[in-house]
């Protein structure tokens, strides 16, 4: 056992609403922020939290010099076990194009072609660049495989490199499938297959697209999903309003993803549920769509969350910083919202309380800015101020 004590600390984002003191303002409540601060790490669990002049001694000490200090990001949605390349399809999409889902054909293939050592090493190191930027917990998707091989194949891969791992062989129908057959093997041999790899089940529910999953179907895929004993999330309201977000609050999903589109009974079930809003504004960047309202979300009492959604077609960036610029400058958040949304959001997203959060037995997950306030995270887009600190 050793134990760290880390000192210089000028702001340090908790997310613990212990360290709401008296006339605390509204971001640092949300943010439990303290300044002129100190924490314990003990192996890899944080082992106390405060003022930096009471700190206990420990065996050794890292100084951060006047940074701030935060919860590593959490990265609750992202596809990275893919192979190929769309940026063809991007410049058509700047051009004018319009985002259908048929591009994923194009991934399906060339990941299909790709090895294991290959796909292995991809999906390794979009996870170490993610690192590199201060994130420390992130989700997994499969969906890129769509038959029974490929798809566990995916999730094999993905479990060895994180926990949160998702089935998500509903992305698509592939082509040449007969839709009912497809969603009868996604809900049979080959839920099976990919059981004993899989956290977490989720479907692309979007009856618009002639590629995605109508309400009956992904409620077919998600019930079946959940006998066998998988928790869900569901990618709902990406292209158009959709019984995505009502299905996912019926069946207890602990996220909803995406949200662009949403209709007013959508916010009131949400606001009703413990059903996470996770919005991905990589995702409208990258597409050029509408951002989802946040503030609305927000306002009506909602759980939002902010997650990258790193994939070949919608986004191909893993940047926990740049989707929090993206939020404030475009969703209506505030930077505190922000943050608070990239970090104990995600982790709430993912139902996990030992990620997100800087409090004596989490994790010792965690980001440091070469800034003295988070706000900086929004302050300076796409100048690379966060990291992980590694204790
Ligand atoms: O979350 N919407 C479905 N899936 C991904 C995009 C996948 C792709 O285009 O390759 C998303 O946006
Ligand atoms: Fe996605």
């Amino acid at each position: 056992m050793t134990t760290t004590l880390v000192t210089g600390i000028a702001e340090l984002v908790t997310n613990d609403p212990q360290h709401a003191r008296a006339g605390a303002s509204e971001d640092e409540r949300l943010l439990g922020l303290l300044t002129d601060a100190a924490i314990v790490v003990e192996d890899d669990r944080i082992a106390w939290v405060g003022e930096a002049r009471r700190a206990p001694d420990a065996d050794r000490r890292v100084d951060v010099d006047g940074a701030a200090l935060m919860p590593g990001f959490v990265d609750s949605h992202a596809h990275l076990v893919f192979d190929g390349d769309r940026s063809a399809e991007f410049a058509a999409r700047m051009a004018g194009e319009r985002y259908d889902g048929g591009g994923i054909a194009t991934t399906v293939a060339a990941t299909r072609d790709a090895d294991d050592d290959r796909l292995t090493a991809l999906v390794a190191r979009r996870i170490a660049e993610m690192r590199a930027q201060g994130t420390t917990c992130v989700e997994v998707k499969s969906g890129y495989g769509l038959t029974v091989e490929d798809e566990a194949r995916a999730l094999r891969i993905a479990r060895r490199l994180t926990p949160e791992t998702t089935y998500l062989g509903a992305h698509v129908v592939p082509s040449g499938s007969d839709r009912a057959a497809y969603v009868d093997l996604v809900c049979g041999e080959m839920l099976e297959a990919c059981r004993p790899y899989a956290r977490w089940a989720d479907v692309f529910c979007e009856p618009g697209s002639a590629h995605a999953f109508d309400g009956d179907e992904s409620a077919t895929i998600l019930s079946a999903c959940r006998d066998a004993g998988l928790e869900l999330r569901v990618h709902g309201g990406q292209l158009g309003e959709g019984p995505g977000v009502q299905l996912a609050v019926e069946l207890g999903a602990a996220s909803v993803d995406h949200c662009t589109y949403l209709s007013a009974s959508d916010v009131t079930a949400l606001a009703d549920s413990s059903t996470v809003a996770t919005l991905l504004p990589g995702v409208e960047f990258s597409t050029r769509s509408p951002y989802p309202d946040a503030r609305r979300l927000i306002d009506a009492g909602v759980s939002v969350a902010i997650a990258t959604d790193c994939n070949p077609g919608t986004c191909y960036s893993d940047s926990m910083p740049f989707m929090i610029a993206l939020a404030v400058r475009e969703m209506g958040m505030s930077a505190a919202e922000a943050v608070w949304a990239a970090t104990a959001g995600g982790a709430q997203a993912l139902r996990r309380d030992d990620v997100g959060v800087i409090r004596p037995g989490a994790r010792a997950d965690l980001a440091v800015l070469d800034a003295p306030s988070h706000r900086h995270l929004c302050y300076r887009p796409g100048v690379p101020i966060a990291r992980t600190l590694e204790v």
